[in-house]
């Protein structure tokens, strides 16, 4: 079973994920620390030295490999549903979408090093969360609302079961 968990910056797709991990007794991994083990540098520094694009690029590689393994919790960053390579690859993946307000993801990402949030005004990011609701929606297979987060598990486990 591989479950990838999708949703804009602050969701809580990585707290969430460790839980539901730990309930199916199943591996956790979030593909940016993937990424940063792999290349030894932080996401922060990938985009200032490197650029955005050359992070998608390791994003795509990264989603390719992990999609090889079995039972997995997967993290996805939140942008990583958006390209159309990246979809094809999560067709293999059970994919739920933690829908979050973007005034509590904001207020989660605020002061964080993210990149994306760094660059970006208030309502650059509150569009940028508009326009990406539609993709999470579309790729998801369940979708759950974040809240309290045992409720949230009872939700996928339930779900997943039917599904898988
Ligand atoms: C990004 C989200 C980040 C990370 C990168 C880009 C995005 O992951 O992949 O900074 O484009 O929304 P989180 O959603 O885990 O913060």
């Amino acid at each position: 079973m591989v479950i990838a968990l999708c949703g804009f910056m602050g969701c809580g797709k990585t707290t969430f994920g460790k839980l539901l991990a730990d309930k199916m007794a199943l591996e956790f991994c979030d593909t940016d620390e993937f990424i940063e083990k792999k290349q030894n540098k932080s996401i922060p520094y990938i985009f200032e030295n490197f650029g955005e694009s050359f992070f998608r690029e390791l994003e795509y590689n990264a989603l390719k490999e992990l999609a090889q393994k079995d039972n997995l919790i997967l993290s996805l960053g939140g942008g990583a549903i958006i390209s159309d390579r990246n979809k094809k690859v999560l067709k293999r993946y059970c994919v739920v979408y933690i829908n979050c307000p973007f005034e509590v993801c904001y207020q989660r990402i605020k002061n964080s090093d993210r990149p994306i949030v760094t660059q970006k005004s208030k309502e650059q990011l509150n569009k940028l969360y508009s326009s990406r609701l539609a993709h999470y929606e579309k790729v998801a297979n369940i979708t759950i609302c974040d809240g309290d987060l045992d409720k949230m598990a009872e939700q996928v486990i339930a779900k997943a079961k039917e599904l898988l």
